[in-house]
C-alpha cells in the first residue's frame, strides 16, 4: 500500500524496560556481554506480528537477542554479523540439543575437572598471544585456564559438535569470572595484580580449585538451560548489514527487529577480544584492527589509522539538514572525531539502502538506537535515523523513547519503527 506522507511522532513513554529475561541462568545470559538488548522488549515487539507467514531479520546480531526470542517462539528468523564469535554465539545459543548430546557435555566437563585436579605436568600449556595477557589473568590462574583449554581442545575430535560448543561457552564464562578485567560500557579497567601474601606460591592450589568451582557452576547453569526448547532454528550468517541482497535475496522479511551499532560506542571488539583470541577467531592485533574496520563504528587498533585515510563517498549526502554542522562543530575539537561520526552514518545509510531491498512491501522495521554527544555535541541520532527512513520511501516512521540510558540526562534509548509501502 503506497503512503504519500511520511509522519515522525516523538512518544515520550516510560517504558517497562527491563534486564531480566537476560539472566545468567537462561540462553539469554549463557555470556554476558554489554550490546545485549532486553528480551522483555522484543518479545513485546514480536508480540505485535500478524500470525503465519513471518520471516523476521537482526542484521546486527551481537549476541543473538532476537534470534533466541523468536527461536523460543517458534518465528522464523535470520540474522547476520560481522563478527564470527558472535555468529558462532548465536548459533550455540539458539541450538536445540538433544539429551545426548547435554549428557556427553556433561560427562566430558566432570573427566576434565578429574583431569586437572590431578597433579599436572610441569609443561606450560598454549596461551592465546592477546597484547598484555597478563593483565588479564594473573600468571597462576591463566596457567590452570590454559590446562583447561587444553583438556577441552584434546576431546574435539571425540565429541559431537554441539556438545563441544557447550565446554567452550562454559570456558569462556569461567575465563571471565577470574579476568581481573572489569567491562564497562565503552572502556576495560583492570584489578591490579596482587602482591605479597595472596601472590605466594604457599597458596599455589587455590586458582586449580577455584577456577575447578567456577567450571563446575559454568557447566551445571549451561546444561539445565540447553535443555529448554527451540521451536524453530534461525539461521545465523556471516555477513555484512550494508551487503545484505548478495547473502539473503530480495524482498524477503516481513519484520526486521534488530539494534544497531551505538554511536557512541567506538570498538564491539575491544572486550570480545580475550573469548576470541582463546577460541581461535583472532591470531594477533593485526586481525584484530582490520575486523574492527570492518564494523561500523571500530576503530580498534589499525581500524583508527585506516579511519584517518578515509573519506566519504561523493554520491552519499547524509539526508539531515543539521549534519555538516553538526560535523563542523565536533571537528572543531577533533578532526578525527568528526570522520568517526561522519563514517558511522554513511554506514548505516548504506545499511538502510540495503534493508529496503530485502523486506517485502508493507514489511516494518524496528532500530533500537541510543542518541550521543561528542564534546558538547549532541547528536540527535534517533531523528537521523528517521530522516535516512524517510527519503528512502520508508512511512508511518515513529520515534519512541524508551528509557535514559545513563546518569547524563540528556542520554535515551529509543525505538524507532517505520513500514516498507
Ligand atoms: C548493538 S550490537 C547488537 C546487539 C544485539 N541486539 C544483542 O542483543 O546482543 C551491534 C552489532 O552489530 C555488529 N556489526 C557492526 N558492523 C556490522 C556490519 N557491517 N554488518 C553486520 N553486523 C555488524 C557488531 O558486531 C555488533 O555485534
Amino acid at each position: 500500500m503506497p503512503c504519500s506522507t511520511q509522519r515522525v511522532t516523538v512518544l515520550r513513554r516510560n517504558h517497562h524496560f527491563s534486564f531480566q529475561g537476560n539472566r545468567p541462568e537462561t540462553r539469554y545470559g549463557w555470556l554476558k556481554l554489554t550490546p545485549a538488548h532486553s528480551v522483555t522488549l522484543i518479545k513485546e515487539l514480536l508480540a505485535g506480528l500478524p500470525p503465519g507467514d513471518s520471516l523476521v531479520l537482526d542484521p546486527f546480531c551481537g549476541t543473538g537477542t532476537t534470534a533466541l526470542a523468536c527461536a523460543e517462539e517458534g518465528i522464523p528468523c535470520e540474522t547476520t554479523d560481522i563478527n564470527p564469535f558472535l555468529v558462532w554465539l548465536a548459533q550455540t545459543k539458539t541450538y536445540p540439543f538433544s539429551r545426548a548430546e547435554i549428557e556427553l557435555f556433561m560427562t566430558a566437563a566432570s573427566d576434565i575437572a578429574a583431569e586437572l585436579s590431578r597433579p599436572g605436568s610441569t609443561s606450560s600449556a598454549w596461551k592465546p598471544s592477546l597484547y598484555q595477557i597478563e593483565k588479564w589473568w594473573d600468571a597462576s590462574y591463566l596457567e590452570v585456564l590454559a590446562r583447561l583449554f587444553e583438556a577441552i581442545q584434546s576431546r574435539s575430535k571425540l565429541l559431537p559438535r554441539a556438545s563441544l560448543d557447550l565446554l567452550h561457552l562454559a570456558f569462556c564464562r569461567t575465563l571471565m569470572a577470574h579476568s581481573r578485567a572489569g567491562p564497562g560500557h565503552q572502556s576495560l579497567s583492570f584489578r591490579p595484580a596482587p602482591t605479597g601474601y595472596y601472590a605466594a606460591s604457599l597458596f599455589e592450589d587455590t586458582p586449580c580449585a577455584e577456577v575447578l568451582a567456577t567450571w563446575q557452576q559454568a557447566t551445571q547453569s549451561l546444561a539445565a538451560a540447553a535443555y529448554s526448547p527451540i521451536k524453530v532454528i534461525p539461521r545465523c550468517i556471516l555477513g555484512d548489514a550494508r551487503a545484505l541482497r548478495s547473502s539473503l535475496g530480495q524482498e524477503r522479511y516481513t519484520l526486521v527487529l534488530t539494534s544497531p551499532p551505538y554511536p557512541n560506542r567506538i570498538s564491539y571488539i575491544r572486550e570480545l577480544r580475550p573469548y576470541m583470541y582463546w577460541l581461535g577467531y583472532l591470531k594477533n592485533g593485526r586481525e584484530a584492527g582490520e575486523l574492527d574496520w570492518l564494523a561500523i563504528g571500530g576503530t580498534w587498533g589499525s581500524a583508527t589509522s585506516q579511519l584517518n585515510r578515509w573519506e566519504p563517498p561523493p554520491s552519499l549526502t547524509i539526508p539531515f539538514d543539521d549534519f555538516p554542522t553538526l560535523l563542523a562543530r565536533i571537528a572543531d575539537k577533533s578532526q578525527i572525531l568528526s570522520k568517526y561520526v561522519h563514517k558511522y552514518f554513511c554506514d548505516m545509510y548504506l545499511h538502510v539502502q540495503e534493508i529496503k531491498q530485502v523486506l517485502r512491501s508493507s514489511g516494518k522495521i524496528y532500530y533500537i538506537i541510543g542518541n550521543a554527544k561528542f564534546y558538547d555535541v549532541m547528536i540527535p541520532v534517533e531523528t537521523i535515523f528517521a530522516a535516512m527512513l524517510g527519503s528512502q520511501g520508508f512511512c508511518e516512521i515513529e520515534i519512541t523513547t524508551l528509557r535514559k540510558r545513563s546518569s547524563k540526562k540528556e542520554l535515551f534509548e529509543y525505538v524507532i519503527s517505520a513500514r516498507k509501502p
